[in-house]
């Protein structure tokens, strides 16, 4: 055993084998794991058990495989599956598989098990080059990325397709020493650089996916977190009204984020068009008077709050109750706005339960004086500045960029990446400060 190796030696590894026809080499990196003194266990669905025998994996595991969610629940039960693991590897990862695990699924033991994994997830897709570079499958692996799975590169070479393109599982030598690399900590992988501003790339152009450091310090479990997001919208007669670009996805993103490291997550959005993240309590609103109301109403118990909605600085004074028409105003009209109260500002402010506050500030130029008197004058903790001039970033974007700032000073500066990956690095920085905060 190398000095290396060593690192597997005792350690539970979570093997998940998928039907790919690369689950051939699983075998293999079974076996390298085992041999380096790792405790296997093998967990295969449906499709890989018609690939490889599960008696094959039995046989090199020394322990019972897993398939049948229902079947095989007496001999391992799902939740007990990675319980304990100190890592869970899916090689192959197939593109369905993958897209369950983006979306939470939970329909065999692989997928339920993983769900329920409090474990560093290493996923390593095997598939045709085609279904890889599709938009669905990059955009699946770069959520997982963003909620701290490490996601590794297929390899290049001939496919079972017939081309020779990206596609193929990494070797198994590659995958003991990229595990080996995130049980070692310091030596975790080395994040990939792509840019994220091609996010959904086009098939000629895959992304290169990334890998995110897990922060076991930075765990939201336990914590109450609510989030605003998405635009106000302030009603001006019954058809007409003042709103702003907000599409609620860095908001959203965040939400995810948060949830996925554990947290109790309530999202109050203004009218957007996203579907809500799994596993949050979700209350929807139109004005800034009504989402005030709804912070106010979620904030008992609340540990962490976020400001990311564009809430609206004023409102009609009055709102017409009839139709506003230009036979009563002729050539110009004048409507009185009045200010709206300051959502983020008020739960800064709040003298009793006073949760950690972290604000958002949408800048077009002078970004980091304005944001740092945002932070003071509504006494936030922590502020994360986006410049909205338009481009990829800011609003409706699909990328972003942020630089965090708190009362030292410039506290972070997160580079232009998807939302996803972003909204996941905020919110560990958040919840690492907000835990040193409560220590102090
Ligand atoms: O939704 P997306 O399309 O993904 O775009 C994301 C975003 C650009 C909207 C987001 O990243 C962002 O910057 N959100 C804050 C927008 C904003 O209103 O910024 P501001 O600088 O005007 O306000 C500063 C802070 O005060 C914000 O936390 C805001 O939520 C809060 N505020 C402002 C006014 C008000 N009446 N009440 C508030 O709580």
């Amino acid at each position: 055993m190398s000095a290396q190796t060593a690192a597997l030696k005792g350690r539970k590894i979570v093997l998940g084998v998928t039907g790919s026809i690369a689950a051939y080499k699983a075998c293999a990196l079974c076996r390298l794991l085992i041999k380096a003194g790792a405790e296997v266990q093998v967990v295969m669905t449906e499709g890989a058990a018609k690939l490889v025998a599960p008696h094959t994996f039995m046989a090199l595991s020394g322990h019972p495989v897993a398939t049948d969610i229902f079947k095989d629940a007496d001999k391992i039960g799902h939740i007990a599956l990675s319980r304990g693991a100190d890592l869970a590897v899916v090689a192959p990862a197939t593109a369905n598989t993958i897209a369950k695990l983006r979306n939470g699924m939970a329909d065999n033991m692989l997928t339920a098990g993983l769900l329920a994994a409090q474990c560093p997830v290493v996923i390593a897709p095997a598939m045709n080059v085609n279904m890889y570079r599709n938009p669905a499958t990059q955009e699946n692996l770069q959520v997982l990325s963003g909620r701290g799975f490490y996601i590794m590169k297929p390899g290049e070479g001939d496919l079972a397709c017939g081309v020779r393109a990206e596609g193929r599982m990494p070797e198994p030598e590659e995958i003991v020493s990229f595990i080996i690399g995130i049980l070692q900590g310091g030596a975790a992988p080395e994040r990939i650089g792509y840019d994220p501003r091609e996010a959904l790339p086009s098939p000629q152009a895959p992304l290169e996916i990334g890998q995110t450091r897990l922060l076991p310090g930075a765990s939201g479990a336990g914590l109450k977190v609510v989030i605003t997001a998405g635009p106000t919208v302030e009603a001006l007669d019954p058809v007409r009204f003042l709103t702003n670009r907000s599409s609620g996805k860095m908001g959203f993103a965040l939400a995810e984020a948060a949830r996925a490291r554990g947290a109790k997550v309530t999202l109050i959005s203004g009218p957007v068009a996203l579907p809500s993240p799994a596993g949050i309590t979700r209350v929807d609103v139109r004005s800034a008077l009504e989402m005030l109301q709804a912070v106010e109403n979620s904030l008992d118990g609340c540990d962490v709050f976020i400001g990311c909605a564009a809430v609206a600085d004023y409102r009609a004074d009055h709102i017409a109750s009839e139709k506003i028409s230009k036979r009563d105003h002729g050539d110009e009209l004048t409507i009185k706005f009045v200010r709206n109260p300051d959502i983020v500002a008020t739960v800064g402010k709040l003298e009793h339960g006073r949760p950690f506050t972290v604000g958002f500030a949408a800048e077009t130029e002078n970004g980091e004086a304005h944001a740092k008197a945002k932070l003071a004058s509504k006494n936030l903790d922590l502020i994360a500045m986006n410049y909205v001039k338009g481009g990829d970033q800011g609003f409706q974007s699909d990328c972003n960029e942020l630089f965090v700032y708190d009362r030292d000073g410039l506290e972070a500066h997160l580079p232009l990446q998807s939302k996803q990956v972003l909204a996941g690095e905020l919110a560990d920085l958040i919840f690492t400060k907000y835990r040193n905060a409560k220590k102090d």
